[in-house]
């Protein structure tokens, strides 16, 4: 054996912390530190100056969370260790919804997961539940104790008690870390508010505009409406703090190890509670460099790297997930690149795609996303993408300008149009999104709104027939992708939104909760009246997540490469796999389009369309012709795809 990197000061911390613990987990423990150590080292030594104590911290960390670790959770370690892709197989579906909105209570969540089961869920997300500040808390990623429920949905017993069921039905509990910034009512802050310059030292806090000013040169607002600038005086502190999003919302010091040492103690006893994933949100902005937009800086990757080896120590079930809402070019990296590759996070938000599906059923044209998406660099083998039609955020009409300008468009011209054709103002246009932070600086024009009303089915249905067309192809265009497919919660339902949203005077100003529909017991029940808009959506959504779990070309370790030459209404992806080929198409146009038939069988020799059982039936001149907005999923004829 090689001898371990592991310094004797490291194992003798670690020896004394589990003393008490059996010797095979001790052995555990001590190959994990042998496999991990260096990616935790490594990562420290790239950020604080003090490497080996930030180091021996986060070992002790990991090591106390390890000794903790009740026996199920050992055991769900064992098999994940064993099925180390089981994140990326295609019977995963995911589902995200807020509990309150779900279940009422988190008890009532866990009361109500047959709706999930008919979809075939395998991933939960539960938005923000962690104790927030009270009044608006931008439903609720300003925390205020990270080691307490919101009152009103239960407590961290009831949490334990329901990623419990949720794990014995096979589903895994996600929940968001809000890692840049907590409310100003966290005990850090108030601590810094009354003096103590060791908490002080947990935010990054200005006495005068100097340094403010000199960033704000450089820095984007993310609320320019209701939050603008990035900076608020406060003054308990007697100084100015960052403040990125709203002015209740305080950055995080991030170059302080102690942050750092916290949030790792945190990570502990999430996991230990049965928690599986952990959403890290608005992991971009984690780092600040002068002259920069103070997002995605290298820092940032290292620091993830710091927190996952410190996971994997104690608790190799946890994934991670980034939150990075980011450009296409700056994504990759949250998944792990150079000498990040499979070091960091596990999952991350396709969010170029999402941008794409959005754009190709506005513009009825495939160029763009072909040309962006085609773009990307490789995914990294270890990880995979969470993808999805649209989230609880508003759409941000990512298009970078180079993409743009390669397919004749200009970046600012169709960013305005997919804004204008979202919010309904373009001739035409079947949507009734609601328009979110208008920024008459730069233009931006961000849309809210569910699924059903961007597509056609709001408040008064301009295109109902189209809109399930457009809700099952996007569905469709998720699930064929590598990665998990995400259902955001009422989009199942084809809920229009919550058109009472504004009435609650803490959300008035924020028009994201349109899109934030309860799915109520009524909302389930109409998913089984025939002909009911919840039904068709509902059967739609379900039936393409089902289709999906039998087609293991559709595991994201078959690479995604998208088909040129097609018709420009047409978007064909290829999933290529020991197994067989699969190949996807999307006519994103409300005409027929042609697909020569010499493509398909090029392919896919003996053709089957599995998704809507269309029959591929080309004409005298050697043309498939797809409906408008058809699915199509092909693949090779098998006695199995005939039952
Ligand atoms: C993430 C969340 C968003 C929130 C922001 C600040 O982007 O998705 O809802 O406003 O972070 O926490």
């Amino acid at each position: 054996m090689p001898r371990s990197a592991v310094p004797d000061a490291i194992t003798d911390l670690v020896d004394a912390a589990l003393a008490d613990l059996p010797q095979h987990r001790r052995d555990a423990f001590a190959l994990r530190l042998e496999r991990w150590w260096p990616d935790l080292h490594d990562a420290v030594a790239a950020v604080y100056p003090s490497p080996d104590d930030v180091a021996a911290r986060l070992v002790t960390t990991a090591a106390a969370g390890f000794a903790a670790r009740p026996d199920d959770l050992h055991a769900l370690d064992d098999r994940r260790l064993l099925n180390p892709d089981w994140f990326r197989r295609p019977d995963m579906v995911g589902y995200a919804c807020y509990a309150d909105r779900y279940g009422g209570t988190l008890a009532g969540v866990g009361e109500r997961l047959e709706h999930l089961s008919g979809l075939g869920v395998t991933y939960l997300h539960l938005m923000p539940l962690l104790d927030p500040r009270p009044g608006d808390n931008d439903g609720g990623y300003a925390v205020r104790n990270y080691r307490a429920v919101r009152e009103d949905l239960g407590t961290i017993d009831d949490l334990r008690d329901l990623a419990t069921a949720l794990r014995s039905r096979g589903i895994s509990l996600v929940i968001d870390l809000v890692l840049n910034h907590v409310a100003r009512e966290h005990e850090w802050a108030e601590r810094a508010r009354a003096g103590d310059p060791a908490y002080r030292d947990y935010f990054l806090i200005h006495p005068d505009r100097d340094t403010p000013d000199a960033y704000e040169r450089t820095l984007p607002e993310v609320f320019p409406d209701f939050a603008p600038g990035n900076f608020t005086f406060d003054d308990g502190v007697n100084g100015w703090v960052w403040t990125t999003f709203n002015a209740w919302q305080w950055d995080l010091n991030w170059a302080n190890p102690a942050v750092l040492v916290e949030f790792a103690e945190i990570v502990m006893e999430l996991a230990n509670l049965g928690v599986e994933v952990l959403r890290l949100d608005a992991i971009a902005f984690l780092w600040k460099r002068l002259g920069t937009n103070c997002q995605n800086q290298p820092e940032v990757h290292a620091i993830t790297q710091a927190l996952r080896a410190t996971a994997r120590l104690a608790a190799p079930a946890v994934l991670f997930k980034a939150e990075a809402i980011v450009g296409p070019r700056e994504l990759l990296p949250y998944l792990g690149q150079g000498r990040h590759t499979g070091r960091v996070s596990d999952v991350a938000y396709h969010n170029s795609l999402m941008v794409q599906i959005w754009s190709m059923l506005a513009s009825g044209s495939t160029r763009l996303a072909e040309h962006a998406l085609g773009a990307l660099p490789p995914t990294p083998s270890s990880g995979t993408w969470v993808t999805y039609v649209r989230c609880h955020d508003d759409i941000g009409w990512a298009i970078d300008d180079g993409d743009a300008a390669a397919v004749g468009l200009t970046g600012a011209g169709h960013r305005r149009f997919l804004s204008d054709w979202y919010a309904g103002e373009f001739p035409g246009s079947p949507a009734e999104g609601l328009v979110f932070q208008h920024n008459p600086d730069t233009g931006d024009r961000r849309v809210s709104g569910t699924t059903a009303a961007l597509t056609g089915l709001g408040p008064s249905r301009r295109d109902p027939d189209g809109a399930f067309a457009r809700l099952f192809l996007a569905h469709a265009l998720i699930a064929v992708w590598g990665g998990i497919p995400v259902i955001w919660s009422g989009d199942e339902v084809a809920s229009p939104g919550d058109s009472a949203w504004a009435d609650d005077p803490e959300h008035a100003a924020d028009n994201r909760w349109v899109h934030r529909p309860a799915v109520t017991a009524a909302d389930r029940a109409a998913c089984r009246q025939p002909g009911s808009d919840a039904q068709r959506a509902y059967d739609g959504v379900a039936h393409v997540m089902r289709t999906r779990a039998g087609l293991p070309m559709l595991h994201a370790e078959a690479p995604v490469d998208l088909v040129p030459g097609l018709d420009d209404g047409v978007l064909g992806v290829l999933r290529r796999h020991p197994s067989g080929t699969l190949l996807g198409l999307v006519n994103v146009t409300g005409e027929h389009r042609p697909v020569p038939h010499h493509v398909i069988t090029h392919h896919v020799a003996d053709p089957r369309e599995v998704l809507s059982h269309h029959t591929i039936d080309p004409d005298d001149a050697g043309l498939s012709w797809m409906p408008p907005y058809a699915a199509w999923w092909i693949t090779e004829f098998t006695d199995a795809s005939s039952r």
